[in-house]
């Protein structure tokens, strides 16, 4: 199973196995991960399960798609790196996927 590595923004470390095809806020929530709300549940309109994602796997994740895109304007300071954690589905591909939680969702 991939582990999907969170940090949070006071530099807590949760390395989660997490199942193929769910998403990464999914993950999240059902591990008991602080920092993600995900208030809409995943129907990518509220952007309160806002993520940075490491460099490395910039490419492999690719970037927000337009709607993504366009909700991440309501995430709280997001940066280029930004995603929205309930539109990245798990795959054997993001194995050791890191995550950086803002201080604060909204
Ligand atoms: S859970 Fe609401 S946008 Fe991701």
């Amino acid at each position: 199973m991939p582990r999907i590595i969170y940090i949070t923004s006071d530099d807590k470390r949760f390395e989660i196995e997490a199942q193929n095809g769910a998403t990464v806020m999914e993950t999240a929530i059902n591990a008991g991960v602080p920092g993600i709300d995900a208030e809409c549940g995943g129907a990518c309109s509220c952007a309160t399960c806002h993520v940075y994602v490491d460099a490395s796997f910039a490419e492999t994740l690719g970037g927000a798609g337009p709607m993504e895109a366009d909700m991440l304007d309501f995430a709280w300071e997001a940066t280029p790196n930004s995603r929205l954690s309930c539109q990245i589905k798990v795959s054997d591909a993001l194995d050791g996927l890191v995550l950086r939680l803002p201080e604060r969702q909204s």
